[in-house]
């Protein structure tokens, strides 16, 4: 699958918001040594740099075209590129940050417990994960994906979501931490331009089957714009709201 840098900074301050909120969380904790999994365009590293400029920052990513980005930030910062699916650190981190990343990978139960174990003594793993996978946003992509046009193509490529019930991260952290603290929030994003809710999900979620159908991913886009114009109505002054829940997660070591 590939990623498109551009399409993902479409909406960079809406993307960007979890990541400000969850620093904010972070406070009275000092970090010299801080890795961002997922690190996409360097756009939460960028606000990891700011809060903590004297930290060593490593970004970890599989994606060229992201890392390409994300070197071009500027930032004083080391580039990885590795699959967190077996991504191990050369020493354990202060702070382990993860925005938006790790719900693109499978099996959490093994994951998180993995991740606690890659943070020094009084480390902290810092993640935000989006839940809203049954919002349709999300579920008229496997809804038209599911119809008999396309799903040959796509029937590998939707993947339900690995993300648990909030209980579910206290219950499998709580034992390995010495401190947990999980909540959501709702951001109830305006959003302008035409096909607005496409246009986010084309920036992350709908990446699989974009790449999955090259020339014909049109075909599939217009239909589920269609479907959206109706889930998500236009107000009188023409912007759309998308409500976006999402989980953070402050685990302690
Ligand atoms: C939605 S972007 C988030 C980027 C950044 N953290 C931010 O807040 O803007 C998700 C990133 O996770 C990366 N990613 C997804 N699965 C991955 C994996 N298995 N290994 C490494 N990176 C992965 C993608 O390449 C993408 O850059």
């Amino acid at each position: 699958m590939t990623w498109d840098p551009s399409q993902y900074l479409r909406y960079d301050n809406e993307r960007s918001q979890p990541t400000r909120d969850l620093i904010a969380a972070l406070t009275n904790f000092h970090p010299r040594t801080i890795v961002d999994l997922g690190c996409g365009t360097g756009n939460s590293s960028a606000l990891l740099q700011q809060r903590w400029p004297t930290a060593a920052l490593t970004g970890v990513d599989h994606s060229p075209e992201m890392l390409e980005q994300a070197s071009m930030s500027g930032l004083a910062a080391t580039w990885q590129q590795a699959d967190l699916a077996n991504w191990q650190p050369d020493e354990p981190a202060d702070l382990i940050f993860s925005n938006a990343a790790l719900h693109w990978l499978d099996d959490h139960e093994r994951l998180f417990p993995r991740l606690i174990s890659h943070l020094t003594w009084g480390g902290i793993l810092a993640a935000q994960m989006p839940n809203n996978f049954t919002q349709p946003s999300h579920t008229l992509i496997a809804e038209i994906a599911s119809e008999p046009r396309w799903k040959q193509r796509l029937g590998e490529v939707i993947r339900p979501s690995p993300v648990a019930p909030v209980e579910r991260y206290l219950e499998l952290l709580e034992p390995l931490t010495t401190d947990i603290r999980v909540w959501t929030t709702t951001y109830f994003h305006v959003l302008r331009g035409e096909h607005p809710v496409a246009e986010w999900t084309g920036g992350a979620t709908l990446r699989p089957v974009i790449s999955a159908l090259g020339d014909d991913a049109d075909n599939f886009i217009n239909e589920y714009r269609n479907r959206l114009a109706v889930a998500y109505p236009p107000r009188p002054d023409a912007s759309t709201v998308l409500p976006f829940t999402r989980m953070f997660i402050l685990a302690r070591r």
